[in-house]
């Protein structure tokens, strides 16, 4: 049932302050005044000893749940200080990368259901790691086959192109961050601060969708285009790579996420007046690296637009021609699942724009249930 909207996908990325209250229901503690905030996953609170003790934390997914699982690695890295190394599913496999019994291997899957997301999971079983799943689907294979894991209750999904599964998946992993340096007394107030971070974030997610129309408007002027690049670093490094799934899969035009860090190594060939690129430069410890890729690419007369914190357009824009897109400020960590929403709405109204299907991209299926 689509209510009032025209396609599920659109009705998925507007549910999202609905989705991520789900989410957290019930897994929020907010004490009195003494008690502290804490975080409670039913599914995990018999295993956190023996993720806390493990040598190394993988993630492991494909396309969204990957890119989800990206933006959440920061923040698991600084608070239970135990690395964490990425996996797409398929890759793994075709390595044979090494896992061992210290190891936490954790499968992010919306679907549960994905062949190599799976697959993955039993060779990690075989070799002994605490397998722990993050999926939305009750019953689904992944979370049947894990040892124990977190639901993210974002509710059902249809649009082929996954939007609020990521959001959810965001949160809930931020949420198994703040569970596993739930011991550590040196990071109690960077945690009360997330808290109090996802408490408010529904209602941001709330404002930051209001840029719809002038998402709309963005994408008029880019619908005819062949490529869109889009660089992010840091926490939002994750929000680059989903932001251009999310363009190319359902608007079918070709798009880069790519890594700020890396522009001088290569994709500043790229850069002239005509091809747009979206940077991303909402305040955190990397901001000011960002300002300078602005400034570089405004040398180069790059066609830009820059997603920044509100009251930031005239700080971040260098030139008239430069597109801002403000956004709330929340959180460092919680940043992604504000900064995604207008590059779903982007990717949303170009597809409409330009005569796609929104809900069942060509060549596409909801759930890749083969290798
Ligand atoms: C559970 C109930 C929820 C209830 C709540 C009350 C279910 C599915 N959830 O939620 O309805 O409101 O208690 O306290 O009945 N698991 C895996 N792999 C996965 C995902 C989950 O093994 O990929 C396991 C978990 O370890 C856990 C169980 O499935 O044993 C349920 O997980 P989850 O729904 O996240 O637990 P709660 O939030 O406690
Ligand atoms: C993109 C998309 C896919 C899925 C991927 C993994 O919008 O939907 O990239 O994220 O196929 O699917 P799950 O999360 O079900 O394992």
């Amino acid at each position: 049932n689509k209510g009032n909207y025209e396609h599920y996908m659109q009705k998925e990325i507007h549910e999202q302050p609905q989705s991520l209250k789900t989410t957290m229901r019930g897994r929020l503690i907010r004490g009195g005044s003494c008690k502290a905030k804490t975080v409670l996953l039913g599914g995990l609170k018999d295993h956190l000893k023996t993720i806390r003790r493990s040598r190394r934390i993988l993630f492991i997914g494909c396309g969204t749940s990957y890119n989800a699982a990206l933006a959440a690695r920061p923040i698991l890295e600084e608070l239970s200080g135990i690395p964490v190394t990425m996996e797409i599913a398929s890759d793994l496999l075709d390595r044979r990368g090494p896992i061992y019994r210290e190891d936490t291997a954790v499968f992010v899957s919306q679907s549960g259901e994905t062949a190599d997301t799976l697959l993955a999971l039993e060779y990690a079983l075989e070799n002994g790691a605490l397998c722990v799943g993050i999926t939305n689907t009750v019953g689904s294979a992944i979370a049947r086959r894990t040892h124990c894991g977190v639901h993210i209750n974002a509710g059902c999904e249809i649009g082929v192109a996954s939007t609020k599964a990521y959001t959810s998946q965001i949160v809930v992993m931020a949420m198994l961050a703040l569970a596993i340096g739930s011991d550590t007394i040196s990071s109690q107030e960077r945690r009360e601060a997330i808290i109090d971070g996802l408490i408010e974030l529904p209602n941001k997610i709330r404002e930051v969708l209001k840029l719809d129309q002038k998402m709309k408007k963005l994408a008029q002027e880019l619908m005819a285009e062949q490529s869109l690049l889009v660089f992010g670093r840091g926490y939002n490094y994750a929000t680059a790579l989903e932001g251009a799934l999310k363009v190319k899969e359902v608007a079918l035009m070709h798009s880069e996420g790519m890594l700020a860090g890396e522009m001088k190594h290569g994709p500043l060939a790229l850069v002239d007046e005509n091809l747009p690129i979206v940077v991303i430069a909402t305040r955190d410890a990397c901001f000011s690296k960002q300002q300078s890729v602005i400034q570089q690419l405004h040398a180069r007369r790059g066609r830009l637009i820059v997603m920044c914190s509100e009251g930031d357009a005239t700080v971040v824009c260098p030139g008239d021609n430069c597109r801002a897109i403000e956004v709330p400020l929340v959180e460092d960590c919680l940043q992604p699942v504000v900064n995604i929403v207008p590059l779903q709405l982007l990717a949303y109204h170009l597809t409409v724009l330009r005569g796609f299907n929104v809900d069942q991209p060509r060549n596409l299926a909801k759930s890749v249930t083969t290798q």
